[in-house]
């Protein structure tokens, strides 16, 4: 199984790695049987599962369920739980009992939170108590309304230096890995170059340890214009109307159900892969 440790020795032997989100078992079987070292619960799910326009409604108990899918279907990888907004903010005290919450009750490993600042002391209160941090520096879209939009991070002198100062207390506050979105390749190229623990950049270039995508991005579910720094490795978007169009089609004309399709009746046990339906007769 792949542990932090395992990250950051990624870094040490100069391993570019992979991340991906993941919010079902399916999935996150699929990823992590693909070798996918991590899967991240983005509160990313807001958008892409839950069809919210930003991930600012989504729940502590929305990230929770999702986590749980996901820690059913993985066996190998790191499983990282995307603290939503609100469930950190107030308090070390509220952001252990909610980081608790996605290690004893959904089996992840780690917690991603955003931003420096008050979260450098939250990030040191919650290795200490033996949670795992990944920080996350840029664009951090919980900060949306702060930065007037979806807007790429670190572009003035001032906020590079910013960013630079946050990574590094990061880093000492515990962190064991630090995911930068949005930020010019230049910045994340020395960021990467002055921390001991590896980055993992969304948006922000080739220099980064790692990198991450969002699994419906990646995989062409999402659909539109592309941002610039998604590759699409799929159009499933296009074969999933496909079939349905196909399908429906086929019981218009009466071409399904065929002979070939009659209800089986191999028993009534439990199935061991919960996908593996079977049907009681
Ligand atoms: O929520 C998410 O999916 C993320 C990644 C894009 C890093 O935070």
């Amino acid at each position: 199984m792949t542990t932090v440790l395992d990250v950051q020795r990624f870094k040490d032997e100069g391993r570019h790695f992979a991340m991906l989100t993941a919010y079902d078992f399916l999935s996150a079987r699929i990823l992590d049987e693909a070798g996918i070292p991590i899967l991240l619960v983005g509160d990313s799910l807001g958008m892409v599962m839950l069809g919210y326009p930003t991930t600012l409604p989504v729940t502590l108990d929305d990230m929770l369920h999702h986590a749980k899918a996901v820690s059913r279907g993985a066996r190998q990888a790191l499983l990282v739980g995307d603290m939503p907004f609100m469930s950190y903010h107030e308090s070390a005290e509220q952001a252990i009992a909610s980081a608790g919450r996605f290690l004893q009750e959904a089996g992840m490993h780690a917690v991603k939170l955003e931003g420096g600042g008050r979260v450098v002391e939250i990030t040191r209160r919650l290795t200490e108590v033996g949670i795992p941090v990944m920080g996350h520096l840029g664009l951090t879209p919980q900060f949306v309304h702060q930065m007037g939009g979806f807007k790429v991070q670190g572009k003035t002198e001032a906020q590079a230096v910013r960013i630079l100062a946050d990574a590094k207390e990061l880093e000492h506050a515990g962190a064991f890995s630090l995911v930068l979105e949005g930020v010019p390749s230049k910045l994340a190229a020395e960021v990467t170059h002055s921390l001991r623990i590896p980055t993992i950049g969304i948006g922000a270039g080739p220099s980064t340890d790692g990198q991450v995508l969002v699994f419906h991005d990646m995989l062409g579910l999402t659909t539109g214009k592309a941002p610039k720094f998604v590759k699409r490795y799929a159009n499933l978007a296009e074969e999933i109307a496909r079939a349905a169009t196909e399908y429906a089609e086929d019981v218009r004309t009466g071409k399904f159900p065929g002979p070939e399709h009659e209800y089986s009746t191999n028993g009534s046990a439990p199935a061991k892969d919960p996908t593996e339906v079977r049907y009681g007769g």
